[in-house]
């Protein structure tokens, strides 16, 4: 049986780790060959390790492992000209591009009032979470135009794209931007039969938020541990889990991907064990 996006490609920014990986090895698994890209190099003051190289390859291991092939490498999304050459080398080696997962981004950077942010600090978050996501769209949208056979571009937002958190309104502003991009994108990219929709996980478990320092806030312990954040991450969710898994976001990019969502466009959606309705 042929898979859900059988024969199609796929450009995944973030690629290396977390839901990024998780999405190529998905989209893989159901026949689409991935263009992948990762910063690989630390992000100033993220409390968590950068990605490496070897992340990236194990990305790489996982798709090949499906027999499906990938276009790796290193690129900045808020580098738009790298970030376009990458995804051009890609495209001429795997021959079309129909599906964008706008993934790559930042969080838990120096959590604090809105008026006690820094400019870098508050540029940082902007550069990567929502300048990185247009660069991704801009650089993607000639290519999945050229192919003529529509497409589907996914970006990754955040329960905080829909609702305000307190200490963290660079984030929460990054998030709330990429939900008016895709509103706009999906009208202007409609007659192209290019749908755009927008991913709004909760919690989700990968090193963005499985480190001390997150474990710390959540919980208000210096040595709060992994569980104990999951008592606290988990009583604002109504099913009763502590977060969701990366595969639980692939498979909603997957079905926003396949043409099983050919009419779906402009539509936020939460994947989020129902946090957004407390
Ligand atoms: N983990 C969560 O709880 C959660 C919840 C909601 C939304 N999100 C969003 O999901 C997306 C994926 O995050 P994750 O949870 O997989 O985190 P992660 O840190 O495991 O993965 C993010 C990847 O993006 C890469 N990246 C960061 N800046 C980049 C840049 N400038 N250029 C290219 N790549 C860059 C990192 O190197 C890393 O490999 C992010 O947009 C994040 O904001 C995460």
């Amino acid at each position: 049986m042929p898979g859900r996006v059988e024969g199609k490609v796929a450009f995944i920014t973030g690629a290396a780790r977390g839901q990024g990986r998780s999405h190529a090895v998905r989209l893989a698994e159901e026949g689409a060959d991935i263009i992948a890209v990762d910063l690989l190099e630390p992000i100033p003051l993220a409390p968590y390790a950068a990605s490496t190289q070897a992340d990236l390859d194990e990305t790489v291991r996982l798709v090949e492992a499906q027999d499906r092939r990938i276009v790796a490498s290193r690129a900045d999304v808020r580098d738009f000209d790298g970030l376009n050459a990458a995804l051009d080398e890609g495209v001429a080696q795997l021959g079309r591009l129909d599906i964008v997962s706008a993934n790559a981004g930042i969080g838990g950077i120096t959590p604090s009032p809105a008026e006690e942010l820094a400019e870098d600090v508050w540029r940082n978050v902007i550069d990567t979470n929502l300048t990185g996501v247009w660069h991704t769209v801009k650089a993607a949208i000639p290519h999945v135009k050229a192919g003529g056979r529509g497409g589907s571009i996914v970006l990754t937002s955040s329960e905080a794209g829909l609702r305000g958190y307190q200490n963290i309104a660079h984030y929460v502003s990054t998030k709330h931007g990429v939900v008016g991009l895709m509103r706009s994108l999906a009208l202007e990219l409609a007659p192209h039969m290019i749908r755009v929709n927008s991913l709004h996980p909760t919690q989700v478990d990968t090193p963005m938020i499985q480190n001390q320092e997150t474990w710390t806030l959540f919980t208000g312990k210096p040595d709060g541990t992994r569980e104990e954040f999951g008592v606290v991450s988990g009583s604002a969710i109504p099913l009763p889990i502590p977060w969701v898994e990366s595969v639980d976001v692939s498979n909603a990019l997957l079905f926003l991907a396949s043409d099983e969502a050919r009419y779906i466009t402009g539509v936020p959606l939460p994947v989020d064990g129902g946090n957004l309705l407390l």
